[in-house]
């Protein structure tokens, strides 16, 4: 058997995508900004896939900009935005995405922007009332805050954060690509200026994506070339790619209800059976299902012998997960997220992470393979 519990680093592309791109990769091959009829087929795809998104979304398709995913566009957000409109203070946390905190450090290395960093506690929730008080002791803002984090699953209530941009009339920036598919964002309500996806983590493609940018804000493009994606964003579009991110979107959407209970199942039911198995085991960050995005679990095991081993005796044993970022899983860098919560260095940290073709016996077959390793070997 061979389990695949590392979901928040990517998904299995669904089998309906596939067949949506492959499609569209046979006929519709034509370049979208050709104006013969080959050129008009690509492009309706591609407007088509965009007038859906914003549908889901309920957005309008002019405030979508496709890109190659996640990292690009938070880049599109953070870089345009803060680089070319005269914001000279950023507030983000310790425990972003590098795409958001590498990008937002440069800035403030190059003297562009002064960043500061909100609190946040012991489980990774942000401390509102200290990014009130950045917000309310500092020039106009752009906030940067992810949805869900992608290494401990806990949420940020970006209803709250929305609300304080918008009492200080800050620009808010949230990474929304754990949770993107996984959960029903309504634009028509949330106050965001920029928000984020990457298909991949929802069983769409790798390398496409969007940001959306709300109607009110401007931006200047990140990538100069021709005339695609209205100017903001030169280069061919990834037809294809737009074809199976929208697909994607839209069976998440379909089915989420559905997909949530048994997925939030699983989690529940693999924490429980850990608990039993092995002794001193916890979790890091939140874990009621209202706070934690239900498809990451990040599980503290008490200290081993073979803790530096814990992930290649899993990966041995037929398990893929994740030890911290998804990005940064492969190499030995402790993790960032970890450390800004201050876990303990002592206590290895695996995250498993779920999706709708996981099963029961799945998390079976793993927590045995765990107790073997921790508790009989
Ligand atoms: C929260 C978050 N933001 C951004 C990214 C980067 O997305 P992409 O891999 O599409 O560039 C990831 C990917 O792991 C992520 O989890």
């Amino acid at each position: 058997m061979r389990v695949y519990f590392d979901n928040a680093a990517t998904t299995p592309v669904d089998g309906e995508v596939l067949k949506a791109m492959y499609e569209v990769m046979e006929n519709q091959y034509g370049n979208p900004s050709s104006i013969h009829a080959h050129g008009r087929e690509a492009r309706t795809v591609i407007e088509k896939a965009r007038k859906s998104i914003a549908g889901l979304l309920h957005a309008s398709p002019a405030e979508f900009f496709f890109t190659s995913g996640g990292t690009e566009a938070d880049n599109m957000a953070i870089r345009s935005r803060l680089a070319d409109h005269g914001i000279r203070h950023a507030i983000t946390s310790p425990i972003e995405h590098h795409a958001v905190l590498h990008t937002l450090e440069a800035l403030d290395k190059q003297g562009i922007i002064h960043l500061s960093y909100v609190g946040v506690d012991g489980k990774g929730n942000i401390d509102l009332l200290h990014l009130a008080e950045l917000l309310r002791t500092n020039e106009r803002s752009f906030v940067s805050l992810m949805h869900a984090n992608n290494e401990l699953g806990t949420i940020t209530d970006i209803d709250a954060v929305g609300d304080l941009c918008e009492q200080h009339n800050a620009i808010f920036h949230c990474d929304t690509v754990q949770t993107m598919g996984h959960f029903s964002h309504d634009l028509s309500k949330l106050k965001v200026h920029f928000l984020v996806c990457a298909a991949h983590k929802l069983h769409g493609p790798k390398g496409v994506g969007f940001l959306y940018i709300n109607h009110k804000i401007r931006i200047n493009p990140m990538i100069y070339g021709g005339s695609q994606e209205r100017n903001m964003r030169g280069g061919t579009e990834n037809v294809y790619g737009i074809a199976g991110l929208a697909k994607a979107l839209e069976i998440a959407y379909g089915r989420m209800d559905e997909h949530r209970e048994h997925i939030q199942g699983l989690k529940t039911y693999m924490m429980g059976k850990l608990v039993d198995a092995v002794p001193g085991i916890a979790f890091n960050g939140e874990t009621d299902p209202g706070k934690s995005l239900y498809t990451v679990l990040n599980v503290s095991f008490p200290p081993t012998e073979i803790a530096d081993m814990l992930l290649f005796s899993l990966d041995i044993a037929g398990i893929s997960a994740s030890g911290g970022s998804a990005c940064s899983s492969g190499t030995d860098i402790g993790s960032h997220v970890l450390n800004g919560i201050k876990a303990s260095p002592d206590r290895p940290s695996v995250r498993f992470s779920f999706s709708k073709y996981n099963t029961k016996e799945e998390v079976d077959f793993v927590v045995g393979k765990i107790r073997e390793m921790l508790v009989r070997g």
